[in-house]
């Protein structure tokens, strides 16, 4: 690292402010600077108590192209910044930590994407939002886990399908809507996690709780679930299930809400693999409350995206908002 990146880098900006009370300096800026804290649900609790609004990824894409803040503080991961910038690009869309970016987005890199494309020339496609500016771009329509049933059904039948770039969520749309799809095959790697023997021990030491997983869950996992859905859909029902304990598979930073929202019930994460925290988004855990402090006030790291690709990758997105009204 050279001298001046070390400088402005996260570790030495943030060791000088342990005197800071960073809730209410946080609540000082935002006013001062018309700032909205946007956070997904697999923030750490103490990002989600200052958020002004915490949600699904299709949640945070509708408030984010509505926002009228001068500045959006997005606590979550890239392409969920990048999505609020595509939709909304008059704001200034910042991250605490431009680092925070997702498996599946990964997996899916653009030039591999459009050759893999143009072996089904006639095939529309459909890309998961957890996904680059530049697979958008080469989309027809995007989905979120909280409504891919309800885009696949909207393409019309004599129509073949790419599904890219989640595997277990593109199988299980496929499931659901007995459409044939050509997946690429990427995982996220904390979905991948869940360990479907450790899983059973669980239940069976739990008998009357109910499994509710999210749909980027292997088969295998979600097979066994009593309920399927995105993070909103997986709060919203365990707040209105009469069970009174649930497991839980899906990143950890859910149960915060879900304890919060359904104080009586019980709520256990499913068990990882290993002897690991690797149900832990590792990406989503890199915004901290001084990073957020940071971003605020120094208005940086800022999310820019070339004009002619956000107008190309905010197609398929406002597709997605319509389709799923
Ligand atoms: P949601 O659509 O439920 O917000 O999921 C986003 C995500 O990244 C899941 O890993
Ligand atoms: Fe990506 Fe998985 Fe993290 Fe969601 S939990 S942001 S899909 S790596």
């Amino acid at each position: 690292m050279l001298p001046s990146e070390l400088a402005s880098s996260p570790s030495r900006r943030t060791s000088t402010l342990a005197h800071l009370d960073l809730v209410s300096e946080i609540g000082r800026l935002k006013k001062e600077k018309n700032a909205v804290i946007l956070a997904h649900y697999y923030q750490n609790e103490e990002i989600q108590e200052l958020a002004d609004f915490i949600g699904d990824s299709l949640e945070l894409a509708r408030v984010a192209q509505k926002s009228q803040a001068d500045l959006i503080l997005f606590a979550g991961v890239h392409f969920m910044a990048e999505g609020a910038k595509i939709l909304n690009p008059s704001r200034k869309v910042l991250m605490p930590d431009l680092r925070a970016g997702c498996s599946l987005s990964d997996s899916c890199p653009p030039l591999a994407f459009e050759r893999f494309r143009a072996k089904y020339p006639d095939h529309f496609v459909v890309s998961y939002i957890n996904c680059s500016a530049a697979i958008k771009a080469q989309s027809d329509v995007i989905c979120t886990s909280s409504n891919a049933v309800k885009i696949v059904n909207r393409i019309p039948k004599d129509r073949g399908i790419i599904f890219a770039p989640d595997r277990n969520l593109g199988a299980y749309v496929a499931e659901q809507t007995g459409r044939d799809m050509i997946l690429w095959q990427g995982t996220c790697i904390v979905h991948e996690t869940f360990s479907e023997r450790k899983l059973i021990d669980l239940k069976v030491r739990h008998p009357d709780a109910e499994i509710i997983a999210h749909p980027e869950c292997e088969a295998t996992l979600l097979a066994k679930a009593d309920f399927i859905g995105s993070t909103s859909a997986l709060l919203k029902y365990a707040m209105e299930s009469a069970k009174k304990t649930f497991i839980v598979a899906t990143e950890e930073g859910i149960l915060h809400q879900m304890r919060k929202k359904a104080p009586g019930k019980e709520f256990i994460p499913a068990p990882p693999n290993a002897n690991c925290a690797c149900n832990e988004c590792p990406f989503m855990k890199l915004n901290t409350l001084e990073k957020v402090y940071l971003a605020l006030r120094d208005e940086t790291p800022e999310i820019q995206i070339p004009e002619d690709l956000r107008q190309k990758a905010l197609l398929p997105l406002e597709r997605m908002l319509e389709w799923s009204l």
